[in-house]
């Protein structure tokens, strides 16, 4: 509303000027008898009539849409703030309407692939980051803005500050949350910092988490970017009250600097494509990694997105789809009615359409559901020949490796008696650790 009147005010007072004028003059224009006075008046009028039309002409053409963000930070209510970080989230300001067409609602930063917002949305593999009022398990009901005012002084905490004192490998950050706010905001930046027991990826002596650095690629949100997302997280709970976004205050006490204003956005930049999206025919498997949001959760050989997923396994079908379907378990759930694919490529794209028809060994059933309801036929194909490619020279080559918890064990470099993991220093996107090396006693 605000907005609003800004625009309108310095308008609505010319208007009175220029409305009021000519009423004077059109007045005096009929009850002048003098010539002189009339011919005057004409002119004053003309005059008056030119001038409100190029003052009002550049304004109305020239001035950004009321709608764009602007992120000057100085000027930006905690509730603005709140607003774009639910965009970021969910890539539309209305993520029910897209749930309940079946949809998942997962914005730029990715958060519902792995995190649950709604009670019927599949995504429970994460600690929730909202409230689920109804939710059967009563910590479901606790929102995560109330759980980081406690989580910086658990023992836990302590322990994984005191472990990585020398600075997180990933993000070179050492642990030091003071408050729930800088608890948020470390979160983003260092998620191995503190690892929600439980959580960890399996394998990794639950020190390691699965969650994507989110200010690195291939997320890589802007520390505004982060700073409205959790000021989401900080009101989501609490309808109209914004006195717990700290966000702004946190990001700059945690990092002991102003926060940068972040330069204006290029046009539409930090417009999040609303409505679902759907892989189509002439999409490069690149793009529907992109599309589908499969880089948060595996790695892909030859996808430069898809680097860092450490939820599922990677994805080397040519290897794994030939393997699963001889193998007993997917043996025993074609008995059960419940997988029947006898091809590879069949494997891989059941895999995708139908994730619980078989859950690979070593995993839980963590893979989204609706991916049936966004490809076309052709992507699919598409997307499961180029998987069908890929083997273990590929992913060695990309300095990939399989998560601890594949039971296949990591990866053999060609002729040495090492693991892929020793090939060579990892890629400079990839953890500066590899995974998959000791633990799993490969
Ligand atoms: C690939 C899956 C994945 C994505 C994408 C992801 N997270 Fe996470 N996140 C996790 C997992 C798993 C944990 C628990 C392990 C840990 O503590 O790091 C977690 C933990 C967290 C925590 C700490 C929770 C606690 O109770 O202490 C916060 C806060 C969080 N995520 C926020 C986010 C936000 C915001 C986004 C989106 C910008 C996001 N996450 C994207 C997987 C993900
Ligand atoms: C939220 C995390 C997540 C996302 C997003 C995700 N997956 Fe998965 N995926 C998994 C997990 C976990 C498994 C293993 C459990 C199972 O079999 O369902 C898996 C299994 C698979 C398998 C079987 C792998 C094998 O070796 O047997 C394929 C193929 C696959 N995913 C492809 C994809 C593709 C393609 C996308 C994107 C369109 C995608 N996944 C998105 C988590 C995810």
């Amino acid at each position: 509303m605000e907005a609003i009147w800004a625009a309108i005010g310095p308008m609505a007072e010319k208007a009175f000027f220029v409305v009021g004028g000519l009423i004077g003059l059109t007045v005096a224009l009929i009850f002048s008898k003098m010539m002189i006075f009339r011919i005057a008046s004409w002119y004053l009028i003309i005059l008056l009539v030119f001038a409100s039309y190029t003052t009002w002409l550049p304004q109305i053409r020239g001035d950004a849409p009321a709608d764009a963000v602007a992120i000057d930070l100085s000027a930006t209510t905690p509730e603005q703030l709140a607003d774009m970080g639910k965009m970021i989230i969910f890539g539309t300001d209305n993520p029910e309407a897209v749930l309940t067409g079946g949809g998942n609602p997962a914005g730029k930063g990715q958060c519902p692939l792995c995190h649950q917002f709604f009670l019927d949305q599949k995504a429970d593999r994460c600690p929730n980051l909202v409230a689920l009022p109804s939710a059967p398990d009563e910590r479901l009901r606790v929102p995560e803005e109330v759980r980081s005012h406690n989580r910086f002084k658990e023992d836990r905490y302590k322990s994984f500050a005191a472990k990585l004192s020398g600075g997180e490998t990933n993000s070179g950050i050492k642990p030091h949350a003071n408050t729930g706010g800088e608890y948020l905001i470390e979160s983003e930046y260092c998620p191995n910092c503190y690892v929600v027991e439980g959580f960890a990826i399996k394998g990794t002596n639950d020190s390691e988490s699965p969650m994507p650095i989110i200010s690195k690629p291939p997320i890589e949100l802007s520390d505004t970017e982060i700073v409205s997302v959790v000021s989401f997280l900080q009101s989501k709970d609490t309808p109209g009250d914004f006195s717990k976004v700290t966000a702004r205050e946190s990001w700059e006490s945690y990092f002991g600097k102003k926060l940068d204003v972040a330069p204006p956005p290029a046009p539409g930049a930090i417009q999040v494509a609303e409505g679902p999206k759907i892989a189509m025919q002439d999409d490069t498997p690149d793009q529907i990694v992109e599309k589908m949001g499969c880089f948060a959760c595996h790695k892909i050989p030859g996808i430069a997105l898809a680097k860092i997923g450490m939820i599922g396994p990677l994805l080397i079908e040519g290897v794994n789809a030939p393997n699963r379907i001889k193998s007993k378990e997917y043996k025993a759930a074609v008995k059960a009615g419940k997988a029947n694919a006898r091809t590879p490529k069949e494997y891989v794209m059941e895999s995708i359409m139908k994730p619980d028809a078989f859950i690979v060994p070593g995993f839980q059933d963590d893979m989204l559901k609706d991916f049936s309801t966004k490809f076309t036929f052709a992507a699919l194909e598409k997307m499961a020949e180029y998987l069908l490619q890929q083997d273990e020279a590929a992913a060695i080559r990309d300095g990939m490796d399989r998560l601890p918890n594949e039971l296949e064990g990591p990866l053999k470099v060609p002729g040495g008696g090492g693991t892929a993991s020793l090939s060579g220093p990892p890629p400079k996107r990839l953890s500066a650790h590899p995974v998959g090396r000791g633990e799993s006693g490969g």
